[in-house]
């Protein structure tokens, strides 16, 4: 079992909690990406050109949103089937080739999980414990495994 009921209870769960302003936690852990590596917003092609406030961008706040909502279905793929299924508008190979061509490394992943994590923790500190950080690290890890694994 890749992630066990309980790990995506877990998720599900805290996610709910969230959801409602799931957009501004994500952009906050993008931010923080961008803080800590300011040469990754140089990877996107809409922040090259962009004179508009990093908070302020749609399409940003699209993507962070996407990468919060993929790493949770992820939990619920992974129990239920054993692995990660992107979704049907996309491919796991879509994915990697875009993120391969836009220079996007390890380390770029790496530190979006610590600030997924730290944002969560932030959003939801009645519920934080080991477990629940274990359950998101599961999911963001076998999804970006499964996108790398095509990089
Ligand atoms: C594009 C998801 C992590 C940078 C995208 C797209 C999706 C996505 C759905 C749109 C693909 C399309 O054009 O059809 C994810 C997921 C991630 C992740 C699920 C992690 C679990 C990252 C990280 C970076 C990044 C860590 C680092 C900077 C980009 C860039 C693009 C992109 C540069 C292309 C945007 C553009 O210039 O148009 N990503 N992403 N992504 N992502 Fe990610």
């Amino acid at each position: 079992m890749v992630i066990t009921a309980k790990q995506e209870a877990l998720v599900v769960s805290s996610w709910n909690e969230m959801k409602d302003d799931a957009p501004t936690f994500a952009l906050k852990f993008f931010l923080r990406l961008f803080e800590i590596i300011p040469s990754a917003a140089k990877r996107f092609s809409f922040l090259r050109d962009s004179n508009m406030p990093l908070d302020k961008n749609p399409k940003l706040k699209a993507h962070a949103m996407g990468v919060f909502v993929m790493t949770c279905e992820a939990a619920t793929q992974l129990r239920k089937t054993g692995r990660v299924n992107v979704g049907a508008n996309t491919s796991v190979q879509h994915l990697a080739s875009v993120h391969f061509k836009a220079g996007v490394a390890d380390v770029h992943f790496e530190v979006l999980k610590f600030a997924l994590l730290e944002t969560i923790k932030e959003a939801v500190p009645y519920m934080w414990s080991e477990e629940l950080k274990e359950a998101w690290s599961e999911s963001y890890d076998h999804l970006v495994v499964a996108i790398k694994n095509e990089m």
